[in-house]
């Protein structure tokens, strides 16, 4: 078992799942410690009341109903669209920051992994799906 050091997002792992716990509200909230959107740790993110933000792209999650408040912020198709819309036409790079656009906007959020607790004898437990 390890623990993040940071803030109130802790990071354990057991066996081959990394989780991120924290308390809302002095609930025990439990997700996968892996951002929905590129797998980024939400434990090196920050909380601020019941919503976490991923360190890499600042996507935004409730952690009180688990859904999405903010999508991830993409800056590399969109600046790549942008130089090449404002540069003397390049046709192949205008196709190219097209393509990259357009791969960039399709990339998906999907929703956290959440496990349910049980808190017995002063211990935490996240109960696996395949244990429910
Ligand atoms: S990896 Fe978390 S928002 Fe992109």
């Amino acid at each position: 078992m390890m623990k993040s050091p940071r803030g109130s997002l802790q990071w354990i792992t057991a066996g081959d799942i990394d989780f991120c716990v924290t308390r809302i509200d002095g609930a025990v909230r439990v997700v996968e410690d892996r951002c929905p959107h590129m797998a980024v740790p939400l434990s090196y993110g920050a909380i601020e009341g019941c919503v976490v933000t991923c360190p890499q792209h600042r996507a935004r999650f409730d952690l009180s109903d688990y859904s999405l408040v903010t999508a991830p912020i993409m800056g590399g198709g969109n600046r790549e669209a942008a130089t090449a819309a404002a540069a003397p036409i390049d046709p192949e790079a205008a196709a190219r920051a097209a393509r990259r656009s357009q791969m960039m906007a399709s990339v998906r959020t999907k929703p956290l992994v959440v496990f349910a607790v049980l808190q017995r004898d002063g211990n935490i437990y996240a109960i696996l799906p395949n244990e429910a």
